[in-house]
């Protein structure tokens, strides 16, 4: 019997898939189907499928070409695969010519000629085209519109700012740019807001009551009051309100906060997070620096994610010390916040305008994570124990330092693909509350 082997995503299936499933089958007598999961997409760099793999996997069944449907995991697995199974020819696409060839040490390598005009990267994009605006100028705001190319059926609007930066270029990067807020509304399904935190609560209250939906950095505003209304704005309008923080939306450290759940270092005693830049500024140029972000805006939230999803929002205590660099702004050019539980202990470090090794360490009964600096978009950490032969390392690739997966998740909010809000509207409304705090000036000054 002769065994032939074909692998794919299989997304939307469509009349392209079919035929290669069809003209595979008849290369021989037996065929084994692998789809890929979604785990392994995301790593490879695929992270727009719409449909999870018991879909793909149900969809292709229906076919009833496969013999076998197996789940393609791992990078190399398709030579463990051709030997486990006893694979005789191995085909895809011609889209993949010359990829496979190293496949011939273990089998057949035959590439069938790809069906023009279809493919589900077309058919998803046919069926969802959100057009996003950004309203801001920030480093951020470039990235972001630069990892919107890899979202298929998003594209960008346009960029609101009220005046350009000197040291920015962004504007030039678009299309359309100006200056009036309502023009942008106007012309966008949704708005990325990476504008100043003092105009983000403005920002995204107009663009929900215009009926767009919103993805914001956070913190999302100054007060609790806002962002409470905020909520209740777009819980109303039935409209998508999420926060922009692109380590909550990375594989690496997702994977880490479930590791940390399951008792991999046994019962968490201490988080400690730093996340600090340099800023180029002088702190006594007011006007340039009325524009920056101080070191709890620029890194608070990112610093007290892990904190907030480890262990909660409900600490017995904390105290908050800034130094700050510009009294007349009350811009802090660091701030340190300690936590303590009833059972452990957290602490942040944050700094724009002090630099510290921007490291994650969560400690346990049992062993600890070490993340490396910088812990906000690593690919790699380490799990710990005494016993150093013990130690557990983890790597899994990080697309667009998690921007693009972020923008994948507001996308599948909006078209309702998963309901699944990865920063939870407590740790939202706890990002805003410490910063209310710092804006009132209610931290220990050093
Ligand atoms: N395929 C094909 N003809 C098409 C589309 C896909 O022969 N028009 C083949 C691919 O070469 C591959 C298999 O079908 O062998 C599964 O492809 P997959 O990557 O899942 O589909 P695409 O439509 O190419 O998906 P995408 O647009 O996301 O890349």
């Amino acid at each position: 019997m002769k065994k032939v082997i074909t692998y794919g995503t299989y997304d939307c299936l469509h009349y392209g898939h079919i035929r290669l499933l069809e003209r595979a089958k008849a290369l021989g007598d037996y065929l084994i189907v692998g789809v890929t999961s979604d785990a392994y997409d995301k790593e490879r760099g695929k992270i727009n499928g719409t449909q999870s793999v018991l879909e793909r996997v149900e969809a292709v069944r229906k076919t009833g070409l496969a013999d076998l449907i197996i789940i393609e995991e791992y990078e190399g697995q398709k030579i463990d695969d051709i030997i486990k199974y006893g694979v005789d020819i191995f085909t895809v696409g011609s889209d993949w010519v010359g990829k496979f060839d190293y496949l011939n040490d273990y089998c057949k390598v035959v590439y069938l000629d790809r069906t023009v005009g279809v493919s589900s990267t077309d058919i998803r994009s046919e069926s969802k085209s959100i057009r996003i605006g950004i309203v801001g100028e920030s480093t951020l705001t470039s990235k972001f519109r630069n990892e919107c190319r890899y979202v298929n059926g998003v594209t960008v609007s346009g960029l609101c700012y009220e005046d350009v930066l000197e040291d920015k270029i962004t504007a030039k990067e678009f299309d359309f740019v100006t200056s009036d807020y309502n023009e942008l509304l106007d012309r966008s399904d949704a708005i990325y807001v990476v504008s100043h935190p003092k105009t983000r609560y403005s920002h995204t209250k107009l663009a929900l009551l215009a009926g767009k939906h919103v993805i914001c950095q956070s913190p999302i505003s100054e007060n609790v009051t806002e962002i409470e209304e905020l909520f209740r704005i777009a819980d109303e309008e039935g409209l998508v309100l999420m926060d922009s923080i692109k380590t909550a939306y990375s594989l690496a450290y997702q994977r880490l906060i479930l590791l940390m759940k399951t008792g991999n270092i046994g019962d968490i005693v201490s988080v400690d997070a730093t996340c600090t830049s340099i800023l180029k500024y002088d702190l006594s140029d007011v006007n340039v620096l009325r524009k920056r972000w101080g070191s709890y805006n620029a890194w608070g939230p990112t610093a007290l994610l892990p904190v907030l999803q480890l262990l909660g929002n409900n600490p017995c205590d904390f105290n908050i010390v800034s130094k700050i660099g510009n009294e007349e702004l009350n811009f802090d050019i660091f701030t340190k916040i300690d936590f303590t539980y009833s059972n452990a202990v957290a602490s942040i470090k944050v700094g724009n305008g002090v630099k510290s090794e921007g490291e994650l360490i969560i400690s346990g009964t049992k062993g600890y994570a070490y993340i490396p600096a910088p812990w906000w978009k690593t690919e790699y950490f380490e799990i710990r124990y005494e016993d150093t032969r013990e130690v557990k390392k983890f790597y899994f690739k990080i697309d667009g330092e998690g921007i693009r997966y972020e923008i994948v998740a507001f996308i599948d909010l909006i078209s309702s693909v998963s309901n699944l809000l990865y920063v939870s509207r407590d740790i939202s409304r706890d990002f805003v509350k410490y910063s209310e705090l710092i804006n009132k000036k209610m931290f220990k000054k050093i």
